[in-house]
């Protein structure tokens, strides 16, 4: 399958490429390759005839969103339904990454958030997403929309790398994490590798797909921390008392239901993602993190 990446250098972009890389023909653009939010640019290339386009391209810094709005909703929303209305033309299927922010976290947990419950964001970055999946529903029926939380991986900015940085740089001093918002800790590889299932699979709609289980912040660091054998410092928190400018979901725990129902679901616990990525990249993450 000749399959379009977009957004390629970010996170799980990264690690779709090399992932699909192996089953597919794939061409990874990054940001400076493609911007999503230049129709005229999208409909150049998508003229190349792509079976396949998936949409690894966001504006992810959620409180960024909150003041750099228009950027925001040019990437989060306007990107998403570029995309679509190119697919819809050139007969060409999207797949699309959204994010639990589209849910407004009142369910009490463990109980994770189903396909079919209703949204309703907290925060700039979710509205904007929320909007891209809508306009790509309104576009194409040829579409799968996959919701993800929490994702780290090898390639790019993320939670545990920032954990190891504080720890490597002062491990004597507290880091205080979060510890009263539950979700799911998601690697890009593993996510990676149910894409590439997914995309056999034909299947369509709008789906969960995060790791399995459910933690707060405050225990995905401890176990990472723990896992990497570095020196560090953690003291628990609150929200109250770790102010962001964006909210954000108190319940982040997604359920893979549609996943599980057709049989699809190659996600794992948490935990044992966390400890497999902490024993694969252990020395580049050190490396990384004494910078
Ligand atoms: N990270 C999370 O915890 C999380 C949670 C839930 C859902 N998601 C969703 O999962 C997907 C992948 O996230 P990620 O963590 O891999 O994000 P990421 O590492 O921030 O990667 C996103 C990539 O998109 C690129 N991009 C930004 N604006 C673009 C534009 N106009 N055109 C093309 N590319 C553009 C960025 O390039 P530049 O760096 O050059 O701007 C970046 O490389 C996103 O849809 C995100 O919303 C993420």
């Amino acid at each position: 399958m000749k399959i379009l990446i977009t957004g390629a250098k970010g996170q799980l972009g990264r690690d779709c490429a090399q992932v699909l890389g192996a089953a597919h023909a794939v061409s990874a653009f990054g940001s400076r390759e493609l911007d999503i939010g230049d129709r005229a640019a999208v409909t150049d290339l998508m003229g190349s005839g792509y079976d396949l386009v998936l949409n690894c391209a966001a504006y992810t810094a959620v409180d960024g969103c909150e003041t750099d709005r228009e950027q925001c909703w040019r990437v989060n929303a306007d990107g998403p339904g570029i995309l679509a209305a190119a697919c819809a033309r050139q007969g060409s299927r999207l797949i699309h990454i959204s994010t639990d922010y589209v849910f407004d976290g009142a369910k009490p947990p463990p109980r994770g958030y189903t396909e079919e419950d209703p949204v309703g964001p907290l925060s700039r970055y979710g509205l904007s997403k929320l909007e891209g999946e809508r306009r790509i529903r309104e576009q194409t029926p040829d579409h799968l929309i996959i919701r993800t939380a929490w994702l780290y991986g090898i390639g790019g900015r993320n939670f545990l790398k920032t954990m190891l940085r504080l720890a490597v740089g002062n491990p004597k001093r507290p880091i205080r994490v979060v510890n009263d918002q539950f979700g799911s800790l998601t690697w890009t590889r593993r996510l990676a590798g149910q894409i590439r299932v997914l995309i056999d699979s034909g299947l369509a709609g709008t789906i969960h797909a995060t790791a399995e289980g459910s933690g707060t912040w405050y225990e995905g660091a401890r176990l990472f921390l723990e896992a990497m054998g570095v020196q560090f410092t953690i003291e628990p928190c609150t929200t109250a008392e770790y102010p962001t400018p964006a909210r954000r979901p108190v319940n982040s725990i997604l359920e893979n239901g549609i996943l599980k129902k057709t049989g699809l679901n190659r996600m794992v616990p948490w935990e044992e993602d966390v400890l497999e990525f902490a024993r694969v990249h252990r020395e580049e993450l050190l490396a990384e993190a004494r910078g």
